[in-house]
């Protein structure tokens, strides 16, 4: 099997961070903590930010410490320091936002205080919009007392474990997304890292198309295929948590957390969707970062499809609004 050993930084990257304050500590399997910065200042030099940006890529997210004073707007600004460099919401505001701030996607476990139940399978966030983000922030306004994390997989290390054929067959794929009809790639190659990544909401897909040949163009996954490459892609990513490409982060209070939107995907632990008066109350505001570029489908696909069209023919499943296809009968989904 292929080795998932993530990155460690190098002593050039170290230096960088030392130099200026900040200490790092690299958590295990993935992520790391950075202590020394305070998010609510102004940005680090560019220097800085890029090894942090390095990071993320490599080991999908940072977690600043004790940021339980960063207001909305800091938080916002400090998400600003990565990717595209300007906040790209496309999301409800909850009437509980403070200052109904349309740039806070604010979560928890009552409905109440924030939108409950969000993101229960494996995904990345704006599969929906050509660009997806750059990266998404989460910064922890009140953990719940009896745990309710995020759990997170690297896709780099994800798709190193995978045998040659299913890399080659997975290379040809690509998913449209149920609402927006924009094609992703299935594996893209990391703009940072150069690694190959899969990457597959598995809340939001309504088609996945298969090219043929390069002269026999594309036809649709069918129902059992379509079944099939969700359930190996679940697997896939579950199975980091025994080969050390996957966590369930557990917040503490003051946490703020950025992630790499292109290297890791996430799902909600079920324990966060468990109610307030059971788990405690979680409150958490989310932001997300434009991206940089296009994630162009590869072998020559547009940039998206009318999947509210008429079906394209054949049996395979083309599945327009809400959730997309149902991969397993019985399992929460929702965005
Ligand atoms: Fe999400």
């Amino acid at each position: 099997m292929a080795s998932t050993a993530l990155w460690t930084p190098d002593a050039a990257s170290l230096k960088i961070l030392t130099d200026t304050g900040v200490q790092l500590n690299l958590l295990e399997p993935i992520g790391a903590e950075v202590c020394g910065i305070d998010l609510a200042a102004s940005p680090p030099g560019n220097q800085v930010i890029e090894v942090l940006e390095t990071i993320m890529a490599e080991r999908g997210f940072v977690v600043f410490k004790q940021q339980q004073d960063l207001q909305p707007e800091e938080f916002l600004a400090a998400s600003c320091w990565w990717g595209g460099k300007e906040i790209h919401s496309t999301h409800g505001v909850h009437p509980a936002t403070p200052g109904q701030n349309r740039d806070i996607f604010r979560l928890s476990n009552d409905p109440k205080i924030g939108i409950p139940g969000v993101g229960p399978q494996w995904h990345n966030d704006g599969s929906f919009i050509p660009e997806t983000f750059s990266h998404s922030g989460y910064h922890i306004i009140r953990p719940a007392e009896r745990g309710g994390g995020t759990s997170f997989a690297h896709q780099g290390a994800a798709f190193a474990t995978l045998p040659e054929e299913t890399k080659q067959y997975w290379r040809r794929l690509a998913s449209v997304n149920s609402s927006s009809g924009v094609v992703h790639p299935l594996v893209h190659q990391h703009p940072l890292t150069g690694r190959e990544c899969v990457w597959l909401h598995l809340g939001m897909t309504g088609a996945v198309l298969e090219q043929v040949s390069e002269t026999d163009g594309f036809r649709l996954l069918n129902a059992q295929e379509l079944t099939a490459l969700c359930r190996a892609y679940n697997q896939l990513l579950n199975a980091g948590f025994s080969q050390d490409f996957a966590v369930t982060y557990e917040y503490q209070q003051g946490d703020c957390l950025f992630i790499d939107n292109l290297a890791v995907a996430h799902r909600a632990a079920p324990e966060a969707h468990l109610p307030a008066d059971q788990q405690g109350l979680r409150i958490m505001h989310r932001s997300t970062v434009k991206g940089r570029d296009v994630l162009k489908p590869r072998l020559g696909l547009p940039v998206d499809v009318d999947i509210y069209g008429p079906h394209p023919g054949g049996d395979g499943i083309w599945q327009s609004g809400g959730v997309g296809f149902r991969w397993e009968s019985d399992i929460p989904m929702q965005n």
